[in-house]
């Protein structure tokens, strides 16, 4: 009553319960390429250290490209009896290429198998990561380059806090997806070793060049250790804290074009390409893509603490909970590519209400730290006190209901202001008095520009 490969020591069949609760085929055919990319390379290696011979290594690798034709033209039959992706190919394998298909399996074990495809697919995604990124930190280059001039103001507590440009407020983004894409770099590296040849934990007893089946498939080495090579999920843990990350930061993102596309704000306008309507205020133009950006990251996080639950206090080597590893991955990635294509898409049409930015600079006096600069600089007030005198100030601009760039008779206000203050009382000034490093001025932004530039070529 042999119903599956491994039936040979039981005596019953399979419950069908049991045959859909165990398959993890309907959402790891998602691997399908990775399997068979996997099967190929240890067919070879099979051949090449005399296991198998040129003649079967060849049928096989026929066989597999078959197998993988099928897929792709939607002619297989996926069938919960296979369990998983692997098994499916196998059996098809032999289906076509008969009892030399049950040779692929020599000196290695669905153990190893399913960390080798799961590694070669989140090295996959990694790197597609990486090239959104690359595109999405481009078109926010572009933004910056045509708004080193567009004042707004910047928030701190989201109150009014100093002028800045809209470039080195966009910027600000630029440099945290160059970030994501160094700790993609980072995780790439760390899962640059392959775990196919450990067999189930242990090795195994034939003379395998593990080596050459990390090398044809693109590893920098093997994992040193069998046991630990079919145990390891950190590369998928990785990945998943990577896209928590990201979307960590286009959730903040989101959230600010959110609010700056509100009436209240009406700094910034996304295009209706990417808005959405009412199905009852006819007047409404809603930022669904963003909040859905937003809403995606609860999902990343989730995903994140599921693998990390299921990985907790394992013990070693494979267990069956590791079957859960995959659709958590799958989910992020689906969902982070889609969140920046779109992202990128919307961003390139986005335009910006110049005039209500600099009117809003116009409020929450904005200038009062240049004041107390000039008080300590041209003065040489202690700025503890010079901090206190512009305080003074505010409160008296508040009591004439204007703002600080309103004010016309600043000493008679205050004596110590002469009319050098005065002039600083200007946008513009204040953005490029700024002279540290990585500030909002014009010259400033420029070099973040040439900054992430080269980064983008490294
Ligand atoms: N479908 C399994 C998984 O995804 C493959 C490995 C199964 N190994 C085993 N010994 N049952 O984890």
């Amino acid at each position: 009553m042999k119903n599956q490969t491994w039936s040979g020591r039981f005596k019953l069949q399979s419950s069908e319960l049991l045959k859909e609760f165990n398959a993890s085929l309907p959402f790891d055919k998602e691997l399908y390429k990775e399997d068979i990319q996997g099967s190929i390379a240890h067919a070879t290696m099979l051949s090449k250290c005399g296991i198998l011979t040129k003649a079967e290594c060849d049928t096989l690798i026929k066989g597999l490209e078959a197998v993988q034709d099928e897929i792709e033209e939607g002619k297989f039959d996926f069938d919960l009896k296979d369990e998983d992706i692997h098994m499916a190919v196998e059996r098809r394998l032999s289906e076509l290429v008969g009892e030399v298909g049950g040779k692929l399996h020599t000196a290695r074990s669905r153990n190893d198998q399913v960390a080798t495809d799961f590694k070669l697919y989140t090295r996959k995604h990694n790197l597609i990561l990486q090239d959104l990124l690359k595109e999405l930190i481009s078109t926010l280059i572009n933004l910056a380059k045509s708004h080193k001039n567009t004042v707004m103001p910047s928030f701190t507590h989201l109150q009014h806090a100093q002028p800045i440009s809209f470039a080195f407020y966009i910027l600000t983004y630029a440099f945290m997806f160059a970030r994501d894409i160094k700790r993609l770099r980072s995780s790439y590296e760390l899962a640059d070793f392959s775990p196919l040849g450990a067999c189930a934990c242990a090795g195994t007893s034939y003379k395998t060049d593990r080596k050459f089946t990390a090398k044809l498939l693109g590893f920098a080495d093997t994992m040193p250790n069998a046991m630990d090579a079919v145990s390891d999920r950190d590369f998928a843990l990785d990945l998943l804290y990577d896209i928590s990350v990201i979307f960590t930061h286009t959730s903040r993102l989101c959230e600010e074009l959110i609010l700056f596309s509100s009436s209240e704000f009406g700094f910034v306008s996304i295009s209706d390409a990417y808005s959405t309507g009412s199905s009852i205020m006819p007047q409404k133009k809603n930022p669904d893509v963003c909040e859905l950006i937003r809403g995606k990251t609860g999902r990343a996080y989730g995903n994140l603490m599921s693998l990390l639950s299921t990985m907790k206090a394992l013990p070693l080597a494979y267990n069956k909970d590791m079957q859960e590893d995959k659709e958590c991955v799958f989910d992020s990635v689906k969902n982070a590519t889609q969140s920046l294509v779109i992202l990128n898409e919307m961003l390139k049409e986005l335009t910006l209400n110049e005039k209500t930015m600099r009117k809003a600079c116009e409020k929450g006096h904005l200038l009062a730290t240049d004041l107390a600069d000039f008080l300590v600089r041209e003065k040489g007030v202690p700025f503890r006190k010079a901090h206190f005198i512009v305080g003074k100030v505010v409160a008296k601009a508040d009591e004439m209901g204007l703002d600080l760039s309103e004010i016309t008779n600043l000493q008679e206000i205050e004596p110590l202001f002469d009319e050098n203050a005065q002039r600083l009382l200007n946008l513009e000034a204040s953005l490029n008095s700024k002279q540290s490093e990585g500030s909002s001025s014009v010259e400033s932004v420029e070099k973040q520009i040439q900054n992430l530039e080269s980064f983008l070529r490294s």
